[in-house]
């Protein structure tokens, strides 16, 4: 076995590389965070690079497929299919890289009466003395339960075993946070009680440190799902950890790293300790909320779909290797089914005084996976739609992240088109809005027909044998290739929008609703909060209704997972609301295939 060198540029990262690994699994080990939509299979084309300098091995069936020959003579490959042989420089383009990417960690305020798990109290305990021998566990126990008329009758094990020399060090005088009828950590007197919510999205993961005691948001941010590098849908990851017990543990690993990170990054923020942070509420899909706690995942690979567990969980912060206050608890929201999970349970929970009493309505995720719930007289029925990444730039042509330099808004007037980037800076690709915007431009200049074919048009030109609308000329970019949007890109749009679609159509046909009835759509996550939803309706993706019908909610999810940590009552709604849910399952829906079929028409 051989060891090289390796420069990543432009990160300006040095790596080792052995001789019988890819380069995609080098980069991973040298901590570059590269997109892997099919978990290195050499199918989805996200692990692009460029070598610059340096021998390769020699191009595979699937890069020759992916690349044309100019490009590979220009050393373009897919990381995970390249093997170097000797000291290599290495380009990886700003799309292949999971990080950085804008975030929405915000969502719509909502006011909830504060009633947290946890509940702190100062206590002041006398020192054990040769007339007075009592153990520290029963010493803290019995001042507690005297002082403040309790009836605690237990201390975490973790917390005992850190507290001892640290309560005389304090001389007794401490703050003692109990959950239930347990010590969960003693802290010095006076200290924070915090809390911490958490939305373990599939690309991204939104955290928000709460005080306990006021009910504010102290602090919040946003981080990609390291994940990312081992499959960018829940289905390639599935895929990845039933390979191997050791693959279970290292998606979850690197997962808790990130929480750990995010816990860590807020205290810095907000001045605080992570030992402060006396409890966390986790929502995420059901394959992030399996993976995370290692729960087998092999019932969500194959129909009926099955989830091992769908009631909420709590569980020792310290079973996942969260970082927090010692004997702290995890709380987990209800999975409704196998692809419908804890973070649709808390988008329906924040979005609660939104739908309630309005009659018909339609509230909707949109992400990778895109969950529905149509909604009325407190009844909800819910479908999962498999969108795909197309909304995250993946199998676009010039598709990104929501990154700097992603063209997020696009018009065309008269034939000219403008646009606007992400922070401003140059156009480097497109993020999911700016692909919506391009192709409901395109559909309603009539370029793009209904079926989705581009016609003849002075800014259609074939490239690679391919049919392609230039939306910013090689000209106008300087010496970089054009940005274009390609006959094959309109498909995989086609494709995404017309999974959600079908989606919100059986839901409406299997409750005997039509489109007309619909009084709200509720549009929650990051991609669905910066869409044009004109843009949305004008493709056919979202239903022809008056634009005061729709409302965009920022991160619902994450706003669900603080409603539950500020309150137990908001836990217990959280059940009762997954409860009601009857679960459809789309390709069981009469009649499926042929709606799925009308609904990739455009328009
Ligand atoms: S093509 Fe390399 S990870 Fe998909």
């Amino acid at each position: 076995m051989k060891f090289y060198n390796v420069d990543f540029e432009p990160i300006g990262k040095r790596g080792r590389c052995r001789d019988d690994e890819s380069l995609l699994d080098c980069a991973r080990r040298s901590g570059i965070g590269m997109v892997s939509l099919c978990g290195g299979r050499g199918k989805c084309h996200g692990c692009k690079v460029q070598i610059l300098r340096g021998s390769v091995s020699e191009p595979t069936s699937n890069e020759r497929e992916s690349f044309s020959s100019q490009e590979l003579r220009d050393g373009y490959r897919l990381a995970c299919q390249t093997y170097i042989a000797s000291d290599c420089q290495v380009q990886i383009p700003l799309e292949s890289v999971t990080t950085p990417q804008r975030i929405q960690v915000e969502g719509l305020e909502v006011s909830v009466h504060r009633e947290p798990s946890v509940s702190s109290y100062h206590i002041q305990a006398s020192s054990p003395s040769l007339s007075d021998l009592q153990a520290d566990e029963e010493r803290i126990i019995e001042t507690l339960n005297h002082q403040y008329k309790l009836h605690c009758n237990s201390i975490d094990i973790d917390v005992l075993r850190k507290s001892s020399s640290l309560l005389r060090s304090w001389n007794w005088d401490a703050q003692v946070s109990l959950r239930d009828n347990e010590v969960i950590a003693i802290n010095p007197w006076p200290s924070h009680q915090l809390g911490l919510a958490i939305d373990l999205g599939t690309t991204k993961v939104a955290g928000y440190l709460l005080d306990l005691s006021s009910g504010k948001t102290l602090a919040s941010e946003g981080m990609m799902n390291p994940q990312l590098s081992y499959g960018e849908d829940i289905v390639s990851r599935i895929t990845y950890v039933m390979e191997s017990r050791a693959k279970t543990i290292k998606l979850q690993e690197v997962v808790v790293e990130v929480l750990n990170q995010l816990a860590a990054n807020l205290c810095n923020k907000t001045n605080t300790k992570s030992e402060e942070i006396l409890e966390a509420v986790i929502v995420g899909n059901t394959a992030m909320h399996h993976l995370l706690l290692h729960l087998p995942v092999e019932g969500l690979a194959a129909s009926p779909f099955a989830p091992a567990v769908q009631r909420a969980l709590d569980i020792k912060a310290r079973d996942i290797g969260l970082d927090i206050a010692p004997g702290a608890y995890v709380h987990l929201l209800p999975n409704i089914a196998g692809f419908v999970g804890a973070d649709h349970v808390a988008m329906l929970l924040a979005t609660e005084e939104i739908w309630k009493g309005q009659g018909l309505v339609i509230a909707i995720d949109i992400g990778t996976n895109t969950e529905v719930s149509l909604i009325n007289n407190g009844e909800i029925s819910s479908v999962s739609c498999a969108s795909g990444p197309a909304f995250e730039g993946a199998h676009i042509k010039d598709g990104m992240r929501a990154a700097n330099g992603a063209i997020e808004r696009l018009q065309l007037i008269n034939g000219k088109i403008t646009y606007e980037t992400i922070g401003g800076l140059p156009p480097v690709g497109l993020c999911g809005s700016g692909i919506l915007d391009a192709i409901a431009q395109l559909y309603l200049a009539d370029i793009i027909n209904k079926d989705g074919r581009i016609s003849n048009h002075p800014r259609v030109r074939t490239y690679e044998k391919q049919r392609e609308f230039v939306l910013v000329s090689q000209e106008e970019r300087g010496s970089s290739p054009a940005i274009t949007i390609t006959q094959k890109d309109v498909r995989e749009l086609q494709l995404a929008k017309g999974a959600i679609h079908s989606g919100i159509k059986v839901l409406l046909q299997e409750r005997g609703y039509s489109e007309k009835e619909i009084k709200k759509v509720i549009i929650a996550g990051a991609f669905g909060s910066y869409i044009n939803v004109m843009s949305a309706v004008s493709i056919g993706m979202l239903p022809r209704l008056p634009l005061d019908h729709f409302q965009q909610v920022g991160n619902a999810a994450g706003i669900g997972a603080k409603l539950a940590l500020l309150s137990i009552n908001k836990r217990v709604e959280a059940q009762a609301v997954a409860s009601r849910v009857s679960y459809i399952e789309l390709a069981t829906a009469p009649h499926f295939e042929e709606i799925f079929f009308q609904a990739i028409y455009l328009g």
